[in-house]
């Protein structure tokens, strides 16, 4: 079903979502303060790295295009999605500034359209935010009344990144959760050339839905971590109970690959957002806590490894291949070789660095750390040892013959090494 469609925030989240929109036939414009972006966008390239994203903007160029000006784009519109970023604040809480401040705008500017117009949270906003703390703002800047005079919606995402333009078309659920069933059936007749299940509920339980899920994917992996600490001691792989114990329907295989544990920009803001909302809110998480906990100690067990073969680091050439907090993205937040190259520096060992596409963002984010940034991978493997924290393509084709390599994340190739160790298998 076709729309003109206002998305706000043309971050990985607005932008991908805003380019399949278009292709799936509406006319979107997406607002952001970020005039490199608008000006990208409208170019027909894609402002961040994303599978497929320049293919599709450059061939929907007629039917989405950026402004940073709010009012046009949102007069011309019928459903305007925020999708500005939700940051995490120092107590684990998310920064909601940017989502009230965008809402505000769009409620100043529902003030003088009088026709109907859905507004649609698709930022990641914790249980009750929509409800209690957006809808006020709305109503109170439009002067109107949700579910009266516009609706309100919260329609979260589960892109991964690097992969998001495909989650996007090929979701395994659709969830709308709305204030009022006017704004429900819009978002209805919006995905119905979807054949996937369309949950619909109300605000908080789709608020809830996310998180839980994001959740759910972590704690899968700090378990199977657990569990693959335990196989370590006694010698064996984890990846073998996890083939057996993913076989079953009810648990299933994906997300329980042990290693050093979960990065980026949305497992640790998520769950310790919602650890931090729990405690706000008198409840006390319980699984959650400990989650984290695993995944805090999971890349440290990689150097104990390592020390295991050369008990003093100081001054040895250690190299560390991978940056990034997965394959196929320049992205390092929260990577897990940032907390194994701090303990390195610590350690006082001559750290050398290769990632095909993280090694700027990683000089950016810590200039001061003395690291030797290689320009290949085959560079790096000229160390007493070798850490393996990202597996890129290119790694799977290096020769590790006579080398020391301790295993973050399953590289089957670097099983050749003189002297290999798997952190959990
Ligand atoms: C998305 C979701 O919005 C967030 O809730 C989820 O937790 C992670 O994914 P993301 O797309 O990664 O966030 O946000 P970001 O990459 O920071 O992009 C947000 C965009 O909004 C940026 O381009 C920024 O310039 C823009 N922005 C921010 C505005 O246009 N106006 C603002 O007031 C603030
Ligand atoms: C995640 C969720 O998958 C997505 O649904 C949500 O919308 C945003 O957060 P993303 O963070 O982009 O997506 O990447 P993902 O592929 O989920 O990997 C997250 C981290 O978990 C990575 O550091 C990855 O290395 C790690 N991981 C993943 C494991 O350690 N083991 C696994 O089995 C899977």
């Amino acid at each position: 079903m076709q729309k003109n469609i206002a998305v706000v925030g043309a971050g990985y989240v607005g932008i991908v979502s805003g380019a399949c929109f278009a292709k799936l036939g509406s006319n979107v414009i997406c607002v952001d303060v970020d005039e490199k972006k608008v000006e990208s966008i409208n170019k027909g390239k894609a402002p961040i790295y994303e599978l497929d994203l320049d293919e599709i903007l450059s061939s929907y160029r007629d039917r989405i295009h950026a402004t940073i000006d709010y009012k046009s784009a949102i007069e011309g519109s019928e459903i305007t999605f925020v999708c500005v970023g939700t940051p995490s604040l120092k107590d684990g809480g998310i920064d909601l500034s940017y989502v009230k401040q965008v809402v505000k705008n769009i409620g100043r500017i529902l003030k003088d359209i009088d026709k109907w117009h859905d507004v649609v949270i698709k930022s990641t906003v914790l249980p009750g935010t929509s409800q209690n703390i957006l809808l006020p703002i709305l109503e109170k800047y439009s002067e109107k009344k949700a579910g009266k005079d516009f609706g309100l919606s919260m329609n979260p995402e589960f892109l991964r990144e690097g992969t998001a333009a495909y989650d996007f078309l090929n979701p395994d659920r659709i969830v709308i959760g709305s204030f009022d069933n006017k704004s429900k059936e819009v978002l209805k007749k919006l995905y119905s050339d979807f054949d996937c299940p369309i949950i619909e509920t109300s605000l908080s339980a789709a608020e809830m839905i996310k998180y839980a899920s994001n959740c759910f994917l972590g704690t899968k992996i700090s378990f199977i971590n657990e569990i693959g600490n335990f196989c370590k001691e006694i010698g064996v792989d984890t990846y073998e109970v996890a083939d057996g114990v993913g076989l079953d329907k009810r648990i299933g295989r994906a997300f329980l690959n042990s290693g050093i544990g979960w990065g980026g920009s949305c497992f640790p803001k998520d769950i310790n957002a919602l650890i931090c909302w729990a405690k706000q809110n008198g409840y006390s998480s319980k699984i959650l806590d400990d989650v984290v906990k695993v995944n805090d100690i999971q890349p440290l067990k990689l150097v104990e490894l390592l020390k295991k073969h050369i008990p003093n680091l100081k001054g040895k050439k250690i190299g560390v291949l991978g940056l990034a907090f997965k394959p196929n993205t320049d992205d390092i937040r929260e990577s897990r070789a940032i907390p194994i190259i701090l303990k390195l520096t610590e350690e006082g060992a001559q750290i050398k660095v290769y990632d095909p596409k993280a090694m700027d963002n990683f000089k950016q984010q810590f200039p001061n750390i003395k690291i030797h940034y290689c320009s290949s991978a085959d560079e790096v493997l000229g160390s007493d040892a070798v850490l393996i924290t990202t597996i890129w393509d290119e790694f799977k084709n290096l020769d590790y013959s006579g080398k020391i390599v301790i295993d973050g994340r399953r590289l089957e190739k670097a099983k050749s090494a003189k002297i290999y160790e798997g952190v959990c298998w």
